[in-house]
């Protein structure tokens, strides 16, 4: 077999040694330790940029202690709640400021939040002075300063309006830095009257980012990096010359008023009469701006976050905001009264603390764990707070996802102690808390009244970048002013659809000029651009129709479904589930009371698979229904495309023509014009000067690493591809890795060759409607056909009567005219493309322009990551089928599957377009790695198997007690196609991590006798049954038929055992039992 084993990478231990030289004392437990790299120690296991990432890797390899060396440094790392509580005894443990805290001290020396205690005698003069400048009356005092500077925000992003990506992390930035210093220091700093970063806030970021990565590195390193070094210091004076500036405007203009400022500089301290030296308050200064923002921006953009991602949440604050506030203006009497608000922000910060570990020390050698683990005293101890936080011993096996709920109703009071720790512990604990609540919550409902918001990538999922706190990475979002008109936005569906969209593209379309003035609205809910492209086509050929269409994703409607004019939902559905763009239009209709749409009219057509038996056209049917429920007016019944059928394309001409027929004639509109979309292309440059268009920016572009054949020869392919993921990118084992892929370049000769043209020859295509391809800007045609558009598709029966308005000879239409009476077995069933007919009827003349908007804009094709980010965070595999037969056609050359191809032939240092995509939250390995899986799959379905199979392997590895699982396997034989039979499955077979039962369907004698997966599973029933005992969680991968074959066996065995029960009550039986235990993902 061709794959081989991967090398272990130096960020990558793979052989880990139980640590002895840690107090070896007989009664303890040695530590577990990644392995230690010369020089380094442990510090390249660390990412550089995300530590407490991979923190939080090493936690789930190693549980929850583990030691590290880093340089020369020796620290430990408790990710559990209980250690965490262990190390919160203050009589025990206390602060150390270590590591990049230390570097802080820089500029923040004996500052609050630097200062080694005891030691620095000043942290109790400050501590006594400030703590009432920040207790919760003297932070109502500063309600007035908050809102000013929110209005600010506020005003801004009203300015921008709603096509505007806003980068909130840089917005909400500006507001908490202005906010600290107006409120405590009385300084306006103007942040939102600069079009820039103020330099102070860019100066703190990389200061703060270079204490972190400084403190990873050997010194002598940092020495060397003289630029950086540089760069460090001038970071360094930048913040001292605020400090100076601050203090000397307040020297210079002295204000009366119990600031923060005044106290420091004037305040006595009680107990030892001394006041605060100079380089103290200057210390101090630093100390509020670099805690007391950062970390506040932080949580409000997370939150912003999570309540996009979770439209229940979303709707439910909503709610509660509408009926507690209203339209009036928040109220410093609002604070900590609307108990959904402070549930969302506790959970907020449970998920993504702001800062997401914490040093501390033991004050005497000890022992933690009931003695189980010896410490000694001094040394480091990060308390991993992000990880303690999602412990499921507290918070259970859907600690990952955000419920708010979980801290309403006394449940988070009952938590165990210290569960909840996000602002830091005992006497060092975070002195700015009570401002940070009354902040974010007058922010949160003020934006909430005036905005409703939109993921600028609806399929954006949480890329965390750190310095000292976290905050999300490449967020983008869209901030819709809700009052007003023109609401609608159309942002792709995909980052990866972005690329060839300009930003006119997703503006509010009017489509019709001129004449047309009856609106119409699109709208779509797309994860993956099928529905999307369908809605354009609707949106462009509407003027035609005498329409003035605009065009937007569903949940740019939520709460506001267009009135004046028919609606249009196209829409998808995913496990049962909307898309990401339609989930909070989704979550509101549900909410819908009485007859609230009876001025709607509205039609419905829905992209799904029959692959999905349960949820089959879920979201469309309930769209359908619930408007039509609500009082709103269906004019067409509600339209089905089924992409596993093939005849998906057909399916929607059919019932977009049923569509304009219908508004054509209710709203008496004038045909204007009868041709498909009109697309104009002009040819620029005859093919001399080559553009180099590039339809995606840098980031979202993976590295190939490796591409290596899995099969026999003359067996079907089956391919093993590493990718280096875009930086800040990574993954859970099971996620989709999300692909924009390239047609065979003989296909598009073959369309070159057809039309005649130059592959070099450039053109502008122009449109008079949204269309997914590169408009106003000129582009070669070897581009265009390679990138854009779908080539090999059927043709569908409006496809075919466009060719025959086209053809010039009465042969071929007559040829046409059959195609299209014996449609279903000639076309469809042969799978007979545009370009298929087109290359048999030289004579049909089409224009560049019709065949370019004849074809459905290229897909996105997804595959499931077939590796662990315990093995590589920053790297995933894919394991695929390569798509290579002869063609149903019946042409002389293959049938060559577009994605697959495309990956087939990747090299390595080749730049892919990608994307990391989160599967079903049911389909990842259990976070306890002791609970067994049963895992049935068949070809490439294989994929996320061996990722799961990865991790549990680095688990035990690592030391940690692992389950042993069984995989089924379906395949032909053993020396054709049994993937990582020789490698990987091998050794973590030997490992003890899994059992695997092949079936073997061209040499069932090597399986026992069993062809498929469903016979061997019937073969090893019992050893299902037993792991089913043991509370082993099911997982199926692949085809629809296997899918339905394992149910069906697995419903036998249930038969078997319950003789008494009837097909039925089985079927029952299988529900009830697998309920929560039982995850498919389907693919052919
Ligand atoms: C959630 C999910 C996870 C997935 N994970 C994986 C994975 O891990 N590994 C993997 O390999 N795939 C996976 N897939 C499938 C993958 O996304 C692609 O669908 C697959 O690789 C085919 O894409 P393609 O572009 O190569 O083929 P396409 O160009 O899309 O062609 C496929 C189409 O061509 C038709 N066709 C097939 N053979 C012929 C022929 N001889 N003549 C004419 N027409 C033909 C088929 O009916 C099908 O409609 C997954 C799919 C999903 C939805
Ligand atoms: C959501 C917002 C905030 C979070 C999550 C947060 C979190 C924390 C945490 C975890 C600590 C302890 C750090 C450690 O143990 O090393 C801390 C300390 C501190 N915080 Fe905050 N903080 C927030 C906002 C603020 C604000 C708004 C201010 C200032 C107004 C502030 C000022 C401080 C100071 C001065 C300390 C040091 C306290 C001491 O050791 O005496 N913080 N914060
Ligand atoms: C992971 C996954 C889950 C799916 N779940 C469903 C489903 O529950 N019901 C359904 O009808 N179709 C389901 N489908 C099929 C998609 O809805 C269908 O392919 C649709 O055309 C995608 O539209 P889009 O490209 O606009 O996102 C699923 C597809 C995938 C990849």
């Amino acid at each position: 077999m061709g794959f081989k084993e991967s090398v272990p990478s130096l960020t990558n231990p793979v052989h880990p040694i139980l640590s002895t030289e840690l107090y070896p004392r007989d009664m303890t437990t040695p530590i577990p330790s990644p392995t230690r790299i010369p020089f380094l120690g442990n510090a390249a296991s660390l990412d550089r940029d995300m530590p407490y990432q991979s923190m939080n890797l090493l936690a789930k390899e190693y549980g929850e202690i583990y030691q590290l060396t880093i340089i020369s440094r020796k620290i430990l790392v408790v990710s559990s709640q209980r250690l965490v509580n262990e190390v919160s005894d203050e009589s025990r443990f206390r602060k150390m400021v270590a590591g990049g805290l230390a570097n802080v001290r820089l500029v923040a020396g004996d500052g609050l939040f630097t200062a080694h205690v005891p030691g620095d005698e000043n942290w109790y003069i400050a501590h006594r002075l400030l703590m009432p400048a920040f207790s919760p009356t003297a932070t109502q005092g500063m309600y007035g300063d908050m809102m000013d500077i929110i209005s600010q925000l506020v005003l801004k992003w009203e300015r921008y309006g709603p096509e505007y990506a806003i980068d909130p992390v840089a917005d909400f930035t500006r507001l908490t830095l202005d906010a600290l210093m107006l409120c405590s220091m009385n300084y306006r700093l103007n942040s939102f009257y600069r079009e820039e970063t103020h330099p102070f806030i860019t100066s703190l970021g990389d200061f703060l980012f270079q204490c972190m990565t400084r403190a990873n590195t050997p010194a002598i390193v940092n020495a060397l990096k003289l630029k950086t070094q540089a760069q460090f210091e001038e970071d360094q004076r930048v913040l001292n010359s605020l400090v100076d500036e601050v203090l000397d405007e307040r020297k210079a203009h002295p204000i009366d008023k119990n600031d923060l400022l005044n106290l420091m500089l004037n305040g006595v301290d009680k107990e030892t009469g001394k006041k605060l030296p100079e380089q103290t308050i200057k210390y101090n200064l630093l100390t509020f701006f670099i805690a007391g923002h950062e970390t506040t921006s932080g949580m409000l953009t997370f939150a912003i976050y999570h309540l996009l991602k979770n439209p229940e949440a979303m709707r439910k604050l909503r709610e509660e905001i509408e009926t507690q506030i209203g339209d009036r203006v928040v109220s410093v009497k609002d604070v900590n009264k609307l108990p959904y608000l402070i549930a969302v922000m506790r959970e907020t910060l449970r998920l993504t603390p702001s800062i997401p570990q914490r040093g501390t020390s033991a004050i005497e050698d000890t022992t933690v764990a009931d003695g189980k683990f010896a410490v000694p005293k001094g040394m480091n101890i990060i308390v991993n707070i992000s990880a303690a936080h999602r412990d499921p011993l507290v918070w259970g096996n859907d600690a990952d996802v955000f419920r708010p709920e979980r801290m309403l109703d006394g449940k988070f009071e009952a938590l165990p102690s210290n569960a909840w720790q996000p602002f830091g512990n005992g006497m060092r604990a975070c002195i700015g808390r009570a401002f940070a609540w009354q902040e974010v919550q007058l922010a949160l409902i003020t934006l909430l009244q005036k905005f409703d918001f939109v993921l600028d990538d609806p399929s954006y999922d949480l890329h965390v970048k750190q310095a000292l706190s976290i905050k999300p990475a490449s967020l983008r979002i869209h901030a819709i002013p809700r009052a007003g008109q023109g609401r609608l936005l159309a942002v792709p569906s995909s980052t990866l659809l972005r690329g060839a969209m300009t930003p006119k593209d997703h503006a509010q379309v009017g489509a019709a000029e001129g004449t047309a003035q009856q609106s119409l609205y699109v709208l779509y809910g797309s994860n993956t651009g099928s529905a999307e492209a369908f809605a354009q086509r609707i949106a462009s050929v509407a003027a035609s129709h005498g329409f003035r269409a605009s065009i937007g994703t569903l949940d740019s409607a939520t709460a506001h479904v267009p009135a004046d004019g028919p609606v249009v939902i196209i829409t998808a559905s995913y496990e049962g589930k909307p898309t990401d763009n339609a989930a909070h239009f989704v979550e509101w209709i549900c909410s819908l009371k009485d007859n609230e749409m009876s001025k709607v009219v509205y039609a419905v057509f829905g992209c799904g698979n029959r692959d999905w038996v349960q949820t089959y056209q879920r979201i469309p049917k309930l769209c359908d229904d619930i408007l039509a429920a609500h009082g709103a007016e269906r004019i067409v019944p509600r339209g089905e495309g089924d992409a596993s059928s093939g005849n998906f394309f057909e399916s929607f001409d059919t019932w977009e023509a049923q569509l304009w027929g219908t508004l054509d004639k209710k709203y008496e509109t004038k045909m204007l014009d009868t041709s498909i979309a009109g697309l104009d292309i002009k040819t620029v440059d005859p093919g001399t000067a080559r553009a180099e268009i590039l339809r995606q920016p840098d980031a979202s572009l993976g590295t190939v690493i490796k591409n290596e054949l899995l099969t026999a020869p003359g067996a079907p392919v089956k391919r093993h591809i590493e990718f280096e993921l875009p930086e800040h990118m990574t993954y859970r084992a099971g996620d989709y890795l999300g692909i924009l892929p390239i047609n065979p370049a003989r296909d598009v000769r073959r369309v070159l060759a057809r039309f005649g043209l130059s592959a070099e020859q450039e053109v502008v295509v122009a449109s008079n409607g949204p269309t997914s391809l590169p408009t106003n800007k000129a582009v070669n045609l070897f581009t265009l056909f390679s990138g854009y558009v779908e080539l090999s598709q059927p043709a569908t029966k409006r496809d075919l009567v466009v060719m025959t308005d086209a053809t010039t000879t009465e042969a071929s239409k007559k040829s046409l005219r059959e195609y299209t009476a014996t449609y279903s077995e000639r076309v469809f069933g042969r799978r007979l493309s545009i370009l298929d007919i087109l290359e048999d009827h030289l004579d049909i003349k089409l224009s560049l322009g019709t065949f370019l908007s004849m074809l459905p804009s290229m897909r996105i094709r997804q595959y499931s990551i077939s590796s662990s980010p315990l093995w590589n965070p920053q790297h995933a595999t894919l394991t695929i089928s390569v798509i290579e037969s002869p063609a149903l056609s019946g042409r002389t050359e293959p049938f060559l599957g577009v994605a697959s191809t495309y990956l087939a032939g990747l090299r390595p240092g080749d730049k892919v377009q990608l994307a990391v995509r989160a599967s079903n939250v049911d389909f990842h390995p259990p976070s306890d790695p002791t609970i067994p899986l049963v895992m049935f799959c068949a070809g490439s379905g294989l994929a996320p198997m061996h990722g799961f199979l990865q991790e549990r392997a680095m688990q035990k590895e690592a030391g940690r007690e692992v389950a042993s699982s069984l995989l089924f396997f379906g395949c032909r034989s053993p020396t054709d196609d049994f993937l990582y039979a020789d490698s990987d499955l091998k050794m973590w077979a030997e490992l003890g991590v899994v059992d695997v039962r092949p079936a073997f369907s061209k040499s069932s004698q090597h399986s026992g006798g069993c062809k498929h997966v469903q016979d061997r599973v019937w073969h090893d029933r019992t050893d299902v049954k037993e792991a089913y005992q043991a509370g082993c969680k099911f997982y199926v991968c692949g085809a629809g038929k296997v899918a339905a074959g394992v149910k069906e066996v697995l419903i036998a065995i249930i038969k078997e055992i319950n003789p008494q029960a009837d097909d039925a009550h089985a079927v029952e039986i299988f529900y009830d039992i697998t309920s929560d235990r039982y995850a498919t993902d389907i693919f052919e």
